[in-house]
């Protein structure tokens, strides 16, 4: 029997981590990589302690050497195959744009952006070698329209976004499904301690088990019917759905209201 093959980035914590323990959970061959090589270690004690197959690696996203270096690993020990790549690793700083350290303004973009693209780039020939494999990108409601105090945040959501739309065009063609996964507020670090007008409105009600489950069952849809974002829960999906029809006009005032402190 084949075993699939996922590579998922961030993974040695939050929703990373609990995609990677829920692909193992059914039985594919994870490869987790992460800065964080206490959390990797982690995270395959726990996959091998309930007889799962992993493969960790450290790998800034930020550097496409590394890059290149870690999924030939990952690729060797699984047979050649790329089934999915999940680029989830991301940082979010949130306050007032002019009061933020342009380190983390520039951090933001490099990894959320910048590691998504050097994923991109050297997952496509493991990719295009596995039959139908699929790219899922971590997107965000924040993407939806442009959030005060997440501003950076949210560009680069944006340009994951546009990344996403433009990939799932020209990759159809050699056969690889593109996707994106937009969760709201999710329970991890990201959003500990964050105080935003967007987190008092809206709570933070998903889990990180909410979004792997997303993630899980986004990949394993048929491919007849494109679908190219998935958002996460019921609040995200109302709106994705309210901005699909609302005049420019009315999302700008919702979002006014919705992300005022
Ligand atoms: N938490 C939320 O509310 C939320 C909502 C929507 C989307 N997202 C997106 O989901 C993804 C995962 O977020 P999370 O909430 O699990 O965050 P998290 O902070 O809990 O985990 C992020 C992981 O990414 C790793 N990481 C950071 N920089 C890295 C780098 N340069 N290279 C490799 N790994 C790196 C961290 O070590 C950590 O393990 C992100 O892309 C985030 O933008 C999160």
């Amino acid at each position: 029997m084949t075993v699939r093959a996922v590579a998922i980035t961030g993974a040695a914590a939050g929703i990373g981590r609990a995609t990677a323990l829920r692909f193992a959970r059914d039985g594919w061959s994870v490869g987790a990589f992460d800065v964080d090589e206490a959390g990797l270690a982690s995270l395959a004690d726990a996959i091998r302690g309930a007889a799962g197959s992993v493969h960790t690696g450290v790998l800034d996203v930020t550097d496409a050497g590394q890059w290149r270096e870690r999924l030939a690993e990952f690729v060797e020990v699984s047979g050649g195959r790329l089934d999915v790549l999940v680029n989830n690793a991301g940082v979010l700083a949130s306050g007032p744009f002019a009061q933020t350290d342009p380190a983390r303004h520039r951090a933001m973009i490099d990894v959320n952006v910048g590691g998504v693209v050097n994923g991109c780039v050297a997952a496509y020939p493991h990719l295009a070698a596995t039959p139908g494999s699929v790219l899922v990108n971590l997107c965000s409601a924040s993407a939806i329209y442009g959030q005060p105090d997440l501003a950076t945040y949210s560009a680069t959501k944006f340009a994951v976004r546009g990344l996403t739309e433009a990939l799932e065009l020209e990759w159809r063609t050699v056969g690889i499904r593109v996707l994106a996964v937009w969760p709201l507020f999710v329970q991890t670090a990201m959003v500990e301690g964050m105080h935003t007008g967007a987190v008092a409105s809206l709570g933070v009600r998903l889990t990180a088990d909410d979004v792997a489950d997303e993630i899980v069952s986004a990949v394993g849809k048929g491919r007849r019917l494109p679908t190219v974002h998935y958002p996460v829960g019921r609040q995200a999906r109302a709106m994705m759905l309210a901005s699909r029809f609302a005049p420019a006009w009315l999302s700008r005032a919702i979002n006014s209201r919705l992300t005022r402190m």
